[in-house]
């Protein structure tokens, strides 16, 4: 379907036109005065400076022929130029019923893509916190957006698993078990499939392990050792590794569960491995890539910068690799191996930077055609009340789980405050209201910039917060089980013209799906969609506080009501569910 803006600038158009104007200066928006009409257009303004002509005119001419236009219900030319528009009540209930049949709600669905989203990005061996919360959300909301745009979307984890952390871990695992048969470089029989730790160890011998290599160089020594035994292959060290992957991951899936998050490739930095020390020659080879100061690096600045861009170091002056060379890798096998047409990253802004010159030199080498989009989708900090990243209340880092389990507690003890409801149920709507509470409190602002964790704004059931979206829906399924309950039944109901300006701007606010969709896609913006769903649940709320709905006498007017509510559930829970979280049935 076209958008319902697409279709009033048509109108508009057609009627510049016919008044002897172009058809381009007929561009309708919504109004940014409500409170005289519902969308405007300002084009015979522009026009005027072009004819040398007063704008009223041109509005007046253009407003002569709208006035047999069956679109509007009223359009006025104000001075100095401006054209005020309503919409006919016809056309947008026309409009938005035709939405509600459709399956996708009216969004003409771009051409299909492959489209790689990088999130998560966890490093293995330390427990997931608040900073992992972002990156998860964030990504898994774009992941789902672009799914409803009819993409094909592989979501990808990216672990740091290669790194020095890992030496630091078999490391400490040696001190404490001597004769594990991993550290016996003569074993030669099959390892225990039974890893020697568990997820609790492990979030324990990380920061044991870290802090004593701070102190002592001589661990430090041996964590290097153990990290290039491992990069270099040895078997022993190779098995250990699989252990700790295993319980990590095993650990973070769990957990990212809570959060609805859910990746396609568990791939880590570890899976691009094998591809470096090609990658390196060839771009030795091609000179794209050169040595300075024993470092492999490629230029990637450009003469249109404004600001200094580093070369991208590909390999370090020991011949080690890093981060870039990894993610250059990684960009190598995404090519080869699923050919998509754009790929986006999402990580702390921090990263700019960096991203901006991995992107060139991947362009730069090859590695990549510049036909390929690279984006990345860098966020601000969550902040706590202080304005300062967020932390415990003494001072530490917040485990993810912690942060999950507080918000839910809250949303429990508010719900048990309020209702008198046995326990299993309050608890299962606390953790499903919960988190919708801690997904809208971060997705609702644009992403780039950094919010604070107000816990009670965010479980509060009124605002714009996740609790006043389910309560809103939660509202609409009480309805609509009256309505059954009094012998209605939803098959076969449609949605009819509105008989008053609150179901009229239920509509309105309904119909603008297709617009915010678009713009959600192209700016990767989940905002976008909580400011949509926010908007609509107050258009709903509104028309539900002056609408009797359930006592209304008519059967065919109140049929139509209920058609209405229940198109406005169906689009809330679509977007909510992009938003990664679902609604109760009750709360
Ligand atoms: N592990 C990284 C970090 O902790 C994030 C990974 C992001 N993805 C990527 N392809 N670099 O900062």
């Amino acid at each position: 379907m076209k958008k319902l803006l697409e279709l009033l600038t048509e109108e508009v158009g057609s009627a510049f036109e016919k008044a002897g104007y172009k058809k381009e200066a007929g561009r309708v928006s919504v109004s940014n005065r409500p409170d005289l009409c519902e969308y405007q257009c300002n084009g015979a303004m522009a026009l005027a400076k072009e004819c040398k002509c007063a704008p009223k005119m041109i509005a007046d001419a253009v407003v002569e022929v709208l006035k047999d236009s069956t679109v509007f219900e009223s359009v006025e030319a104000v001075m100095p130029g401006f054209i005020n528009m309503n919409i006919s009540s016809d056309f947008l209930a026309k409009y938005v019923a035709e939405m509600a049949e459709d399956a996708k709600y009216g969004v003409e669905l771009p051409k299909s893509k492959t489209i790689i989203v990088d999130y998560g990005g966890p490093n293995i061996a330390k427990a997931l916190h608040v900073g992992h919360l972002r990156p998860a959300i964030i990504g898994e909301s774009i992941k789902r957006i672009l799914k409803y745009m009819g993409h094909n979307v592989i979501g990808d984890v990216h672990m740091g698993d290669w790194g020095k952390p890992m030496g630091l871990v078999m490391t400490e695992i040696q001190c404490r078990q001597p004769d594990l048969p991993y550290f016996d470089e003569s074993y030669t029989g099959e390892y225990p499939k039974e890893p020697p730790f568990t997820v609790k160890d492990l979030e324990e011998i990380y920061p044991t392990a870290s802090a004593k290599s701070k102190e002592d160089p001589d661990y430090n020594a041996r964590a290097l050792e153990a990290t290039l035994k491992l990069q270099s292959g040895v078997r022993g060290y190779r098995a250990l590794w699989e252990h700790i992957i295993d319980v990590s991951v095993n650990d973070m899936k769990r957990i990212y569960e809570k959060l609805h998050v859910d990746f396609d490739l568990w791939n880590g930095e570890s899976t691009v491995q094998y591809l470096i020390p090609d990658m390196v020659r060839e771009m030795k080879e091609s000179g794209v890539a050169y040595e300075s100061d024993g470092a492999i690096v490629i230029d990637v600045k450009k003469d249109t910068d404004t600001k200094e861009i580093p070369p991208c170091i590909v390999l370090k002056s020991d011949g080690a690799s890093l981060y870039n060379t990894t993610d250059l890798a990684t960009i190598k096998e995404r090519v080869a191996k699923y050919d998509p047409a754009q790929m986006i990253y999402i990580t702390d802004k921090r990263q700019d930077l960096y991203f901006e010159q991995v992107f060139r030199a991947a362009v730069k080498a090859g590695l990549v055609s510049d036909k390929v989009t690279l984006s990345h989708i860098g966020f601000g900090t969550m902040n706590g009340k202080d304005g300062k990243p967020f932390k415990t209340r003494d001072g530490g880092v917040m485990r993810l789980e912690d942060l999950i389990g507080d918000i839910q507690n809250e949303m429990y003890n508010k719900i048990k405050e309020n209702k008198d409801i046995d326990d299993a149920e309050a608890r299962q709507t606390a953790d499903i209201v919960g988190l919708s509470a801690l997904l809208y409190g971060d997705l609702s602002n644009q992403a780039v910039k950094d919010y604070i964790f107000d816990m009670e704004r965010f479980i509060s059931f009124e605002g714009n917060t996740g609790p006043y979206i389910l309560y809103t829906i939660v509202r609409i399924k009480s309805i609509i089980v009256k309505y059954q309950a009094q012998g209605g039944n939803l098959s076969g109901l449609k949605i009819g013209v509105p008989v008053n300006n609150s179901e009229k701007d239920l509509m309105k606010a309904l119909s603008s799906f297709s617009q915010v969709m678009e713009g959600a896609e192209a700016e990767l913006a989940p905002h976008r969609i909580c400011a949509f769903i926010y908007d609509l649940a107050n258009a709903l709320n509104s028309f539900y506080h002056e609408t009797k709905i359930l006592s209304e006498e008519d059967e065919v007017k109140k049929g139509e009501y209920i058609a209405l509510i229940n198109f406005t559930k169906d689009m809330l829970e679509t977007c909510i569910d992009m938003l990664g979280f679902s609604a109760p049935d009750r709360m």
